[in-house]
């Protein structure tokens, strides 16, 4: 099969554990690691791994369009505003692992193989990738769900800089996409960013005000979409429930790493960087579209 070329564009936590993932597939190529300075661990890194580099950001996808098929963006929802009509001009697929919310949202659990029409996909966000999941097997299976509320906790040491400049667009990227697929009238996200050493696996726990709870039901819709998840994020437990905590239907999930970039603890790289190469897999075999 020929190998399909992708440039990862952002040298941080993301980009990096990203590119680990992408030299594993038999599917993709990593044609360029773009960062804006040669002096971060992950350029470090990309050198040592024989990836060839650049500083020069966005500006060097023009100059080499011709070898690239696909661009992950992993710098910031801000900068993703500006890239993606530039990449769009470019004829680019575009997956953006910030939470700009610029193309329509994926979960390949749930909406694989729609998504797979959009130029530009947006991954959502790490809790997001953790709870959609669970909000939409809610959703199938309860036609009210009032409320809707999700707190993920993450380590510290694993959110950059960019990670903390876009936390309000976290918040409000993970509450729409809960929203979207769940049918929830209200939502909330939650983000806590603990900085406990040892460092804490991430967690993420669904609560669901929901109009006459039906357990069973849900362990029916649910149980398949986590074996799916697993497929691509082996990682990912169903840690407790889903159980009834009065009226609240109560999930929670953790998730473990594979350790590519930061230790085990850094689930939260792996949901959603994990899901966005099953997808970038997915465009490979289509042939590129
Ligand atoms: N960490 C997580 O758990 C997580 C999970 C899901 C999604 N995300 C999202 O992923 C994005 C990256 O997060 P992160 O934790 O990886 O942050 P990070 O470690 O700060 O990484 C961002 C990287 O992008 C580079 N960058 C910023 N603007 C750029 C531009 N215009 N051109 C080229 N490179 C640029 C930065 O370069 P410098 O090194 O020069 O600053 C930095 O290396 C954020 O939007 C975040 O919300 C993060």
């Amino acid at each position: 099969m020929q190998q399909y070329r992708i440039a990862i564009l952002g040298s941080g936590n993301i980009g990096t554990d990203l590119l680990v993932k992408a030299m594993r597939s038999p599917h993709l190529t990593c044609v360029a690691f773009i960062g804006r300075g040669y002096t971060s661990p992950g350029m470090n890194k990309a050198r040592a791994l024989g990836i060839t580099c650049s500083d020069q950001s966005i500006d060097y996808i023009p100059e080499h369009a011709d070898e690239i098929d696909l661009v992950f963006d992993a710098t910031s929802a801000k900068d993703h505003a500006l890239h993606a009509p530039i990449l769009k001009a470019l004829g680019k697929q575009v997956i953006d692992l910030t939470p700009a919310k610029v193309g329509p949202m994926c979960v390949p659990a749930v909406n694989l193989d729609s998504s797979l029409g959009s130029s530009n996909l947006n991954m959502v966000t790490c809790g997001g990738q953790a709870s959609i999941p669970v909000a939409f097997a809610i959703g199938q299976t309860h036609p009210e769900v009032d409320y809707l509320e999700v707190v993920s906790s993450i380590a510290s040491k694993s959110a950059g800089p960019a990670t903390r400049i876009n936390l309000d667009e976290y918040i409000e990227t993970t509450e729409k996409g809960l929203q979207a697929f769940s049918g929830a009238k209200r939502t909330k996200a939650i983000l806590n960013l603990n900085p406990a050493v040892p460092c804490i696996d991430m967690q993420t726990t669904i609560f669901a005000n929901v109009k006459n709870p039906d357990i069973e039901a849900l362990k029916r819709v649910l149980d398949p979409i986590v074996e799916k998840i697993k497929t691509y994020v082996p990682g990912y437990k169903i840690l407790v429930g889903p159980i009834l905590d009065g009226d609240r239907i109560v999930v929670m999930v953790k998730v473990r790493g594979r350790g590519d970039y930061l230790p085990e603890y850094a689930g939260n790289l792996d949901i959603i960087n994990c899901a966005a190469i099953a997808m970038a897999e997915q465009f490979a075999m289509n042939g590129g579209n």
